[in-house]
């Protein structure tokens, strides 16, 4: 975690191993660690091989739904006479989150080796890594790795000697959230505005310029050269809890909390363990309260729930949560959750594409209400009125951002009312921070 990067003895590090390794950013210090291995010996199987490796290993999406990459590899028809589309989602916008970042920042090899080996699997002859714009260092290296890349035959018309062909682009975004949505992303990489579509067509029948398309998180993309060197058997291993979630995971960790970082642990770690111990707990004189695990859009867990909790995809939504993108926000007693939940509506009624009513008035209001509220002025109906609208919210709309705005309000009212009441009935629990806009 954090740099110069140093694991936790508890820490599984596979992706992040060479994390703050200066060398390991340029093509000969990646080949050195035996980068590009897994690409060769991918190129000589053949895609389906590779596609059922890759189900095997149990490998599930890492940007926030968890569906399984082979799964979704497999509903490409590579050969049907169609150009095909490899997407990398790199736009990590979701509040919270950082580990493609890193990913990027130190490993951009690994990432370039991924969706080689990915666009080999599922045909695509063209690979688009959508990176955010404010990852201006991303950028940079990751634009290198792909241009070393292509200076030494590993990618373009004739990747590898074999004759074939794997091209690769980084794509700039401009900076909105909904971006990262994969059906906004393919809409900004055509130049269009970032809104989502409506899905059917789902990507892969139609997805950038009307082609078969595939999108995976870097973080998903990154895992694949491990799983082609080591196998599925290997990958599929390192499971502490529920064989359904395989590998390590990555977590960002930011908040109230001693040590903020990018941590790696296997799938079905304790998270009580992973927040007091690796993470470091409370800062001095402070007691946790609450945790946001899995970005913004997930469910808010009471400390109860999160010390209980197995952190795989099953164990977050046991203990009434979702993993989601990883990114771990820690709350102290010093925090007002009325204001963070306030915060967080405001950022999504910002980010919202105002296609669909529910969510451009749905957010708008949403954080219209909490704000009256957070600055002492709410009533006890103003809660009844936040869990109707959160209702009406929610599978609604053409996308989840606005389902991902609904979910901390409700979770918020439902675990930490009394904080809204005290607020409603006067008393300013937290005179400092309420006093800072
Ligand atoms: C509003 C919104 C924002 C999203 N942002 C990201 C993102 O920044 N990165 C990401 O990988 N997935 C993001 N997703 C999920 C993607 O739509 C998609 O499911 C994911 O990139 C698929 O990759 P995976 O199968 O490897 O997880 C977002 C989804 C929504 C609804
Ligand atoms: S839910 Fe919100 S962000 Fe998603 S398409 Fe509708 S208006 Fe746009």
């Amino acid at each position: 975690m954090g740099y110069p990067h140093k694991s936790h003895p508890r820490e599984t590090p596979l992706l992040t191993r060479y994390f703050g390794e200066e060398e390991a950013r340029t093509l000969d210090g990646w080949k050195k660690r035996g980068g590009y291995q897994a690409l060769e010996k991918a190129l000589v199987m053949t895609p389906a091989e590779i596609v059922d490796i890759v189900k095997e290993s149990g490998l599930r999406g890492r940007g926030g739904a968890g569906f399984p990459t082979g799964m979704k590899w497999s509903f490409m028809k590579p050969g049907d006479g169609k150009p095909h589309y490899l997407c990398c989602n790199a736009d990590e916008s979701e509040p919270g989150t950082f580990k493609d970042r890193e990913v990027m920042r130190w490993t951009p090899h690994a990432l370039v080796e991924g969706c080689a080996i990915g666009a080999y699997a599922i045909g695509a002859e063209t690979t688009y890594i959508y990176i955010r714009g404010e990852f201006t260092e991303p950028l940079i290296w990751m634009d290198r790795a792909i241009r070393e890349a292509y200076d030494a035959g590993i990618l373009g018309a004739n990747a590898m000697g074999t004759g074939k062909r794997i091209e690769m682009y980084v794509h700039k975004g401009a900076g909105a959230y909904i971006c990262g949505e994969e059906t906004a992303l393919m809409n900004s990489l055509e130049g269009q505005r970032g809104n989502p579509r409506i899905k059917p067509p789902f990507p892969a029948v139609s997805g950038v310029f009307g082609q078969p398309t595939t999108i995976n998180n870097v973080e998903t993309l990154a895992a694949v050269p491990e799983i082609i060197m080591k196998g599925a058997a290997w990958y599929k291993s390192m499971s502490l809890s529920n064989l359904k979630s395989t590998g390590t995971k990555l977590y960002s960790v930011c908040g109230n909390i001693r040590y903020p970082g990018t941590y790696e642990v296997e799938m079905g770690f304790p998270f009580g363990e992973f927040l007091h111990e690796l993470c470091g707990g409370a800062l001095d004189g402070r007691k946790l309260k609450a945790v946001i695990p899995g970005g913004a859009s997930v469910p808010i867990q009471t400390m109860a729930e999160a010390d209980a909790t197995l952190m795989d995809y099953e164990g977050f939504v046991a203990q009434g949560s979702m993993l989601g993108s990883g990114g771990v926000i820690v709350i102290d007693d010093k925090q007002s959750m009325v204001r963070v939940i306030a915060r967080l509506a405001r950022f999504f009624a910002h980010e919202s594409c105002a296609q669909c009513t529910q969510c451009r008035e749905g957010t708008a209001w949403t954080t219209k209400i909490l704000e009256r509220i957070r600055d002492g002025q709410g009533t006890m109906e103003d809660l009844d009125t936040l869990l109707d609208l959160a209702d009406l919210m929610t599978g609604t709309t053409i996308c989840v951002l606005s389902d991902s705005c609904a979910v901390p309000v409700v979770s918020g009212i439902k675990k930490f009312r009394a904080e809204f009441e005290a607020l409603i009935h006067g008393k300013r629990v937290h005179p400092v921070l309420s006093a800072v806009a």
